[in-house]
């Protein structure tokens, strides 16, 4: 690999911190793609904030990459400290993440919620890419994740998996992890997926829904069992879109 050959103006990384896996690699910001093969290194466990930081600075040597970066968490990352850890070890709860990974790395890092990230990215480059509204992007996976967006511009944290609704954190009935947990067949899960997006869509009025996370690729399979008034559509980046979003907002910010 010639050194450095990654860094443009228009270059960015991004890193993925997820339950199982560690994943990054360098962006191409004009055209919203991977500029090379992405590395994936498992999620050293337990995964608290020093040993995650290791693996983070392996990514970016591997990338030979010393330029600002972007991270994502998947918890709220308020001014890049992680303030709740629903689905990943509870040491991470007010630890500041980005000055220690600032430390660890001896690079400049911005620290932003996973489904944040994947929103900016879907309107940025994909499913509602030039949308001037209001855009909620949810992510079904473990856990529910949701990114506002209005006019391009985030609305941070938002955090509408954890909604009650009849007496339950709705992540712990619709995200994806309590289809398979429970087996529920599509229409079922539709149903489920209903009631949540109802409620939503009842309090923020947005103009598109877009579904996000691994399921997001089936989605002509449940999507007919979902009743909303808001259009839906599925991502585009997938998998990508974290990691795109993440490169994006640190560039935007550095
Ligand atoms: C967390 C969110 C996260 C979502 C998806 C939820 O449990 O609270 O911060 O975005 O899962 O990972």
């Amino acid at each position: 690999m010639t050194k450095k050959r990654h860094h443009g103006h228009h270059h960015g990384l991004g890193i993925d911190i997820g339950g199982s896996g560690i994943k990054g690699a360098p962006v191409d910001l004009d055209k919203g793609k991977f500029a090379d093969e992405r590395l994936r290194i498992p999620t050293p466990q337990p995964s608290t904030p020093e040993a995650v930081a290791g693996v983070v600075a392996q990514i970016l040597d591997h990338f030979e990459w010393d330029g600002p970066f972007g991270c994502t968490f998947p918890a709220v990352v308020q001014h890049g400290v992680t303030q709740t850890a629903a689905n990943v070890d509870p040491s991470w709860i007010g630890c500041d993440a980005q000055g220690l990974l600032r430390a660890k790395t001896g690079r400049k890092a911005l620290v932003v919620n996973d489904a944040d990230a994947a929103g900016i990215a879907e309107v940025e480059f994909g499913a509602a890419k030039g949308h001037r509204g209001a855009v909620l992007v949810s992510t079904l996976g473990t856990g529910i994740g949701s990114a506002l967006v209005l006019g391009g511009h985030l609305f941070p944290n938002t955090e509408l998996g954890h909604l009650e609704i009849d007496g339950y954190d709705a992540e712990k009935r619709a995200a994806d992890s309590a289809r398979e947990r429970e087996d529920l067949s599509w229409e079922e899960w539709g149903g489920r997926l209903t009631r949540y997006y109802q409620h939503v869509e009842n309090l923020l009025w947005p103009d598109l829904i877009v579904v996000g996370g691994g399921v997001s690729k089936k989605f002509s399979r449940w999507q007919p069992y979902v009743q909303t008034r808001t259009p839906m559509v599925p991502a585009q980046l997938l998998n990508d879109a974290g990691i795109i979003g993440a490169a994006l907002l640190a560039h935007q910010e550095h």
